[in-house]
């Protein structure tokens, strides 16, 4: 029942957003209203109406995206790499989950800290204390397992506050995967351990695995996992991709790892994964599994696997980049080619802050210029920042690249939006342009 609930269809057409973004500058309503939801604004609120927008707009099943594509690659290498004993496929495939989580979905079933920086407000959309828009795809583990779920993988939207660059957007797509055993399905490669070898016992926690899992149980899974992950990324990249493990940490896997890959002569993170951390699990009503599970930024693979510069082009909807991507084969290796290249247009903004310097998130003014300026913006930066001990004032600088990804910005059409961007930094940060 509670599956069908998140599952429930979602359209962005029904979205009516009376309110949100600033709450003080922008409207004396307290409501945001969501898909026919309402959520009472407290000081937690930090969605913008820019970021709301974006819900429902599922990237990843539009037909002919790379994106999509991506997802049907990576689809169809678990439907066939693991079949059950009746030769149907062992994971199931959500990819329609809705964005707005509770807190607890996000980060306490998930056994992040309570100070965990992820948690912050200039690291998430809030819509209010209680809600989020997903950080990352994990925030489902905990539902679809205590469904009864053993082997799934989950395609979605997510949302984070971050920089301005040609690699990062507040909205970007991630594959989660879980894989859980009992202990009769972890041996079954070597019938002669099944009845030696067991799953749990009462130990210590060391680098290489928790204490309530045995040593074997747990070597098995970190084989199982690399082993999936490794040919995984062969098939999407080739058999001679050159790879790399690394320990990591996640609160919710023990041991954690990521894996690497070599991209033009550098290692490329690709992916996070583990073993499940057992409470996780407990937390879902299993007891009696161990298991894995990864996530994946599908933007990151897809700018790799289809020479896809900036990240901005996945929400292109110009035919010049999405007729590339229209094949019959999902295997095809598309090599995307940019159409030209437009010159870039960089425009400085100085601002007097309106108070401390640890009272302004760089987030805040990042989100303002999304809002303002849309994706005519390739890249922000603080370029500078000073006390002025006179004037007792914190002082900032960013430069603000401007450039269209289909047609050159004439330098009156860039004093146009930065002036809309002054304007509005005026008026919502209360800071004082220089
Ligand atoms: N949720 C993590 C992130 O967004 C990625 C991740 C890491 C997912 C490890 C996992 C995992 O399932 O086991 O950064």
């Amino acid at each position: 029942m509670f599956i069908a609930s998140v599952l429930g269809k979602f359209t962005t057409s029904r979205i009516i957003v009376y309110h949100c973004f600033f709450k003080r500058k922008y409207s004396n309503s307290n409501q945001i209203f969501i898909n026919g939801k309402s959520y009472e604004v407290d000081s937690w609120t930090n969605v913008t109406p820019k970021i709301i927008s974006y819900i429902g707009k599922n990237l990843h099943l539009q037909k002919s995206h790379p994106l999509s594509l991506l997802r049907e690659r990576i689809t169809n290498f678990f439907y066939f790499h693991y079949k059950n004993n009746r030769g149907n496929p062992l994971f199931s495939v959500y990819d329609n989950l809705y964005p707005i989580v509770t807190v607890e979905q996000n980060f306490d079933n998930l056994l992040v800290p309570e100070d965990h920086v992820s948690r912050n407000k200039s690291d998430c959309y809030y819509l209010n204390s209680k809600y989020l828009l997903r950080g990352h795809s994990s925030a489902h583990e905990n539902e679809l397992i205590q469904s009864g779920l053993d082997n799934f993988l989950i395609f979605s939207d997510v949302y984070r506050r971050d920089q301005i660059d040609s690699s990062h957007y507040p909205v970007f797509h991630q594959v989660e995967g879980v894989r859980l055993f009992l202990r009769h399905e972890l041996f079954s490669l070597n019938p002669d351990a099944e009845g030696s070898i067991d799953v749990f016992e009462k130990g210590v926690r060391t680098e290489t695995k928790q204490e309530v899992h045995t040593y074997d149980a747990a070597r098995v899974v970190e084989y199982s996992l690399k082993s999936s992950l490794t040919a995984l990324v062969r098939h999407l990249f080739g058999q001679n991709a050159e790879v790399r493990w690394v320990d990591a940490y996640f609160p919710f896997t023990h041991p954690s790892f990521e894996l690497e890959m070599k991209f033009n002569g550098e290692w490329m993170e690709l992916l996070g994964c583990g073993v499940l951390e057992h409470q996780t699990l407990v937390k879902a009503g299993v007891e009696d599994k161990i298991g894995w599970a990864f996530g994946i930024g599908l933007e990151r693979l897809a700018m790799i696997l289809y020479n896809i510069p900036d990240i901005r082009l996945f929400w292109s909807t110009d035919p010049g980049f999405l007729n590339q991507f229209n094949v019959s084969d999902i295997n095809t290796n598309v090599k995307y080619k940019p159409i030209s290249i437009y010159p870039p247009c960089p425009n400085d903004i100085s601002f007097w802050l309106p108070g401390n310097a640890d009272e302004f998130s760089d987030n805040d003014f990042y989100d303002l210029v999304r809002t303002v300026a849309g994706d005519v913006v390739e890249q922000v930066n603080l370029v500078d920042k000073f006390y002025h001990p006179k004037k007792k004032l914190y002082s900032r600088t960013y430069r603000i690249v401007y450039r269209h990804m289909e047609k050159t910005l004439t330098q009156e059409e860039v004093n146009k939006v930065h002036r809309l961007v002054e304007e509005a930094a005026e008026r919502s940060l209360e800071v004082k342009i220089r």
